[in-house]
């Protein structure tokens, strides 16, 4: 079983960006923490710790997340260090997109103007992540560009539908900024949807309600024009982006291909059962299948 972290320390400083309650307390051994707590009921801890997990299978770049107990709150959630090394700051894709163009609007999640051209625009002129994120990327994946678009396949597989303007970003230290490691993967997993509708949608016989169907559905938060009103799929997010890079697509599908169903089974059942119930388990086991079949049939 994933170990959870009992949070008994007072907290630091309060993060404010973002949409769940966090704060920042100091670990024992000195790190600065991140807890996030889920209190809405949502299930954005478990999927946290799986989509990491599964980073971690095809080598992309990522934070590292635990879950954790807020012990005094009684409230339970996840942990990630802090990523920033002293003299690092993390700048969100809004403010580099801003840099580009004065008229990229910084406040709002939903925006026409994050497309796909304009991140890999920005992501063009950021350098490969540091090493100690990119400790196992495949050969061939050279640069920050390369890396997104693994970034955009993970965000595919584990139908991540949050990759807005401050779910990525740059590393900027005194002259560079890195590609920062992918991190805010919470709203994955169809974590929010009922286990009675997970239940139903296993078992149906109605192929339009099937889980094939539903993750054929999901979307992202990256657009195709400007213009457009809605977000390019999940899917579509990944073909368009790496459209220039095929050598990165393939090279990122092959490592999803290695992924066999059985590996996802050990990550899934490392899961506490109090945080992952038996049904949302194989909803969650049959929908990543899916994604992967989608994915390496592109
Ligand atoms: N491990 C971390 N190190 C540094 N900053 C972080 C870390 N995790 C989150 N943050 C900061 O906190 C913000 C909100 O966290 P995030 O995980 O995106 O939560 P939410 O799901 O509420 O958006 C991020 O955009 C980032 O600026
Ligand atoms: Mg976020």
């Amino acid at each position: 079983m994933y170990p959870v972290v009992r949070v008994t320390q007072p907290p630091d400083a309060p993060e404010p960006l973002g949409t769940k309650r966090k704060y920042w307390y100091k670990a024992a051994d000195g790190r600065e923490v991140l807890f996030k707590a889920e209190e809405r009921g949502y299930g954005e801890d478990w999927s946290e710790k799986i989509a990491c997990e599964l980073a971690a299978l095809v080598g992309i770049p990522h934070v590292h997340y635990e879950l954790a107990r807020d012990v005094n709150a009684d409230v339970p959630g996840v942990v990630s260090v802090q990523l920033c090394l002293p003299g690092e700051a993390l700048v969100h894709g809004n403010t580099l997109l801003q840099a580009i163009d004065p008229a990229y609007p910084r406040t709002t999640l939903r925006v026409p103007a994050h497309t796909v051209d304009a991140v890999n625009r920005v992501v063009r002129m950021l350098s490969i992540p540091a090493p100690r994120w990119a400790a196992n990327l495949p050969s061939g994946i050279t640069t920050a560009v390369d890396v997104f678009s693994g970034y955009l396949m993970l965000d595919a597989w584990i139908a991540n539908q949050d990759r807005h303007h401050e779910n990525w970003g740059a590393l900027w230290t005194e002259n560079r900024l890195t590609l920062a490691p992918s991190y805010d993967h919470g709203a994955c997993l169809a974590r929010n949807v009922s286990d009675e509708e997970k239940a139903a949608r296993l078992t149906t016989g109605d192929a339009g309600y099937s889980v094939g169907a539903f993750a054929a559905r999901a979307g992202s938060r990256l657009f195709d024009q400007p213009t457009d009103t809605r977000p390019l799929s999940a899917l579509d997010a990944f073909r368009r982006f790496s459209a220039p890079i095929p050598h990165a697509a393939d090279a990122w599908r092959d490592r999803l291909r290695a992924v066999d169903q059985s590996t996802v089974e050990a990550v899934l059942d490392q899961v506490p059962p109090d945080r992952l119930s038996r049904v949302c388990r194989d909803f969650t086991l049959q929908l990543l299948v899916e994604n992967r079949t989608r994915i390496l049939a592109l």
